[in-house]
């Protein structure tokens, strides 16, 4: 008797592995909402604060909510001695991500209640991760700039006071807006490579610092959160907009991954790539600078090629690359950047998870080699 060969589906595509009430992407509209609400909608009306507490509690919070909220987030802003000490010392030659990972590891180490998965200790615990990784990403473009670390501002907002720490101002309300807008958009994704990764390990019933720093592991690779920084790349590589149709080709030829276009679950255009566009045209507008509109005039020609030759789409990371290159971040910051708005998807997901947990753990079909004894010593 044979038996049946086992479906495969690598790379789990298409399987449905549990319910989440947190967010969808709608295919018959091709929207992305959060709780219920089009992100695009929350990304023009609302900010990035009010988008975290609606993932973290359901509900969009109310004026006194959310002033209690704010107010939390900016008491914990500040990083201990011991922290910047330690982020200090890492070798200016490792990623920022790097940095990351191990700010939340250590974060971990020095929590007393880490192993406490209570739902009050783990929204304790994701208020203050919040709170300290924007601290951590601006301490450390400044520290690869040589540069003295500016402490927070518990009089700003989520987006100023990363400005005001990156670079010791606030630029004009329209570029902050565009920021907070990227935050918002980039805030949550349903089950992405790093969300599931990060309820792979709350299934284990390990602690949520531990999941978040997995969850920092899993964005940082190119095909995804990564993509935002290899489009910057990407683009000063291919230089001047004249070359970009040649470069595509070779690229394409060479079978090259061009960064920033193609989904998982999009096939006819990321939802958020609309609204995150316009805000990036609002930049290059502002910037009104011939170095600005050459690159912009590259961006778009290289997405024309694409779509012309591929038939396939941008996603977020391509607008959302330039867009952070033009606001003066340091492109090794851009992906940083994206952790700074998904933990807060990461811990609503690790929050639905505990709810009701159940191990996971797939199955392989096996192909090695068959039972065989052991060879006896020589
Ligand atoms: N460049 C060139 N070809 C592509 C691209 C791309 N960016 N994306 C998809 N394709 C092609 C593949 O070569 C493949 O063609 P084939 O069938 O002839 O072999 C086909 O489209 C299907 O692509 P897969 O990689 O199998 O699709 P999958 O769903 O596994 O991949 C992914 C999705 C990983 C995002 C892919 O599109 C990619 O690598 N993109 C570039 C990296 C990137 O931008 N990642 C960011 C994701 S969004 C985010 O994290 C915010």
């Amino acid at each position: 008797m044979t038996a049946t060969a086992p479906e495969i589906h690598r790379g789990l595509a298409g399987v449905v592995v549990d319910t989440t009430e947190i967010s969808t992407v709608i295919q018959e509209t091709n929207s992305l909402t959060y709780r219920g609400y089009p992100v695009q909608d929350l990304a023009a009306r609302r900010r990035f604060e009010e988008v975290a507490y609606l993932l973290w509690y359901g509900e969009l919070p109310d004026e006194r909510q959310l002033a209690g909220f704010k107010a939390r987030e900016r008491a914990l802003r500040p990083l201990d001695r011991t922290t910047s000490e330690l982020l200090a010392r890492l070798p200016e030659t490792c990623h920022p991500m790097d940095v990351l990972r191990t700010a939340v590891s250590y974060f971990g180490a020095e929590d007393p209640t880490e192993d406490d998965d209570s739902p009050a200790a783990n929204r304790a615990k994701s208020l203050t991760l919040l709170a300290k990784l924007p601290t951590v990403v601006a301490a450390d473009q400044r520290r690869r700039r040589g540069l003295a670390p500016i402490p927070p501002d518990p009089g700003l907002g989520y987006a100023e006071n990363f400005f005001h720490m990156c670079f010791g101002s606030v630029p004009d309300p329209d570029v902050v807006r565009c920021f907070d807008i990227s935050l918002t958009l980039y805030a949550e994704h349903s089950f992405n490579a790093s969300t599931f990764t990060a309820r792979v390990v709350t299934s284990t019933l390990s602690d949520l610092y531990s999941a978040v720093t997995a969850a920092i592991g899993a964005l940082k690779g190119p095909l995804h959160g990564g993509a935002n920084e290899a489009v910057m790349h990407m683009l000063t590589e291919i230089g001047d907009p004249q070359r970009a149709e040649q470069w595509l080709d070779e690229a394409l030829a060479a079978k090259r991954k061009i960064m920033g276009f193609g989904h998982r679950v999009y096939k006819y255009g990321d939802s958020r790539v609309p609204i995150m566009q316009d805000a990036l045209d609002r930049l290059v507008a502002r910037a009104a600078d011939p170095d600005v509109t050459r690159k912009a005039a590259l961006h778009a020609a290289l997405r024309h090629a694409m779509l012309s030759r591929k038939g396939i789409h941008p996603n977020l990371d391509y607008p959302a690359g330039l867009a952070y290159h033009l606001m003066g971040f340091d492109t090794p910051a851009f992906t940083p950047i994206f952790v700074m708005s998904r933990i807060t998807g990461w811990t609503a997901h690790i929050t639905e998870q505990l709810g009701h947990n159940a191990l996971i753990r797939p199955l392989a079909a096996y192909d090695g080699p068959g039972q065989r004894p052991v060879p006896s010593d020589a």
